[in-house]
């Protein structure tokens, strides 16, 4: 990549979140100078759009790094002449992700962003976009990178992997955020923490986690057990100690939502009746971010954005872009083409695990764990249900949802698919229009 004037653009500007990567790119702007920072949003994201922009400016001017940011709701000439692209876009914003919740669960089903027929929900109205994203980067800027954080993250990478030509990874804070707790926990420096990360996005277990040269996995079991190991978003019941040692491995936050159902499933009820939805939390949150971004005399980022569950999501961006734009070699976790490394999944399906980051982009590292029957009969389902949800979202095809969501092991199976499926579709009428034609 050539040395000099970079251009940074984020599609989903708007985002609540933008201050933290602003923030990131600032701190890291002597290894990564961006000369100029695009932030992109649609009609409807305007103001969040300009509220946010006028935040990051002020973040920018404080900081006295020369970056220019830049808002538009012209995609295309932002992308046009890019060095990185970042997509972090919710298509129907928030009123789609508490439809996605709540669905699921009027059906006695988990309705959760990404996981179950939530994350089914919010992956068919995303692909079709994020594609169109990789189409204009293909036409206007054929060398840059596209670093995906839009959720389903795993789906998304894996349709642009496979329907997209341009060069992409996708990336989640759930990697980056347990080596900080890690860190935190031993008293160490991040850098000192090592594990494999086996799996695929938000389906993923950590082995041989090790402090330096000291093996930690009893004591994380320890501490998982006890809790203390989540991420805001998803309420922490800790984990039965003998179930975690039998597992041989640390289970990620999500798979609570599939080892320990029932009581993830009684609490999203009882959230939903009393404080609501996380979506609906989040609605809250997120209005009381905008007023404290619209303060003119603000021009850090608040505390209030780490009631948010995507913590580190700009360290994990800003240290991959930066390796790839030193051609750094280290190690770093993302969403990649499988090719060989998990053997019983698809070639090309994404999966996420430890990888060494270049001027070329990530190159999976082999996975020395030995991958049991537990783990390896989860991930083939959910991979299949994956691969079934994004030829659906593509063709808009009924047959292929349909299957998705009764192989999925949260969503109750036969006429209940069907019915959330009808349900979805109709709530998602207008952002799926393959379904309609
Ligand atoms: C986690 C996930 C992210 C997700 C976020 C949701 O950290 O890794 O993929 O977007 O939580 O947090 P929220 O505050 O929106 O519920």
């Amino acid at each position: 990549m050539a040395k000099g004037a970079l251009r940074v653009v984020v599609i989903g500007g708007g985002s609540s979140y933008t201050p933290e990567l602003v923030e990131g790119l600032i701190q890291h702007h002597h290894e990564f100078p961006v000369k100029e920072l695009y932030l992109v949003d649609i009609e409807d994201g305007r103001e969040k759009l300009e509220i946010v922009g006028a935040m990051a400016q002020r973040m920018v001017e404080k900081a006295q790094v020369p970056m220019t940011v830049r808002l538009t709701l012209d995609r295309r000439e932002a992308i046009r002449g890019a060095d990185f692209v970042i997509t972090q876009i919710r298509v129907g914003r928030l009123p789609a992700r508490v439809r996605d919740e709540r669905i699921p669960l009027a059906y006695d089903c988990l309705g959760q962003e990404t996981t179950g027929a939530g994350g089914f929900a919010k992956g068919l109205r995303t692909i079709p976009v994020i594609l169109d994203i990789a189409r204009d980067i293909e036409e206007l800027a054929p060398d840059a990178w596209m670093i995906n954080f839009t959720n389903p993250t795993g789906m998304v990478t894996e349709a642009v992997l496979k329907y997209g030509n341009v060069k992409s990874i996708g990336l989640c804070n759930l990697a980056i955020g347990t080596r900080m707790q890690i860190a935190s926990m031993a008293d160490v420096d991040r850098s000192l923490v090592d594990f494999e990360w086996i799996g695929i996005n938000h389906l993923n277990w950590a082995t041989k986690i090790r402090v330096g040269s000291n093996n930690v996995m009893d004591l994380i079991w320890d501490r998982a057990a006890r809790n203390g190991m989540s991420v805001k978003n998803i309420p922490d019941f800790g984990w039965d100690p003998a179930f975690l040692r039998s597992l041989g491995a640390l289970p990620c936050s999500y798979l609570h939502y599939y080892y320990m159902t029932d009581t993830m499933l009684e609490e999203e009820r009882e959230s939903a009746r009393t404080v609501g939805t996380r979506g609906e939390v989040v609605q809250r949150i997120e209005a009381e971010l905008f007023e404290l971004y619209k303060d003119p005399n603000l021009a850090v980022k608040p505390k209030q954005l780490e009631k948010r569950g995507g913590a580190y999501y700009s360290l994990a961006a800003v240290e991959l872009i930066a390796s790839i734009y030193n051609d750094r070699k280290d190690v770093q976790t993302v969403n990649v083409r499988n090719g060989h490394i998990l053997p019983f999944l698809p070639e090309d399906a994404s999966i996420e695990v430890n990888a060494v980051i270049d001027s070329r982009g990530a190159h999976p590292i082999q996975v020395t764990t030995p991958v049991t029957p537990q783990i390896r009969g989860l991930l083939q389902v959910v991979k299949a249900y994956e691969e079934l949800t994004i030829e659906a979202a593509l063709h808009g095809d009924y047959g292929s949802a349909l299957h998705a969501l009764t192989i999925h092991p949260l969503v109750t199976a036969g006429q209940t698919a069907q019915k959330i499926l009808d349900d979805i579709l109709a709530e998602n009428q207008t952002y799926l229009p393959r379904f309609f034609q």
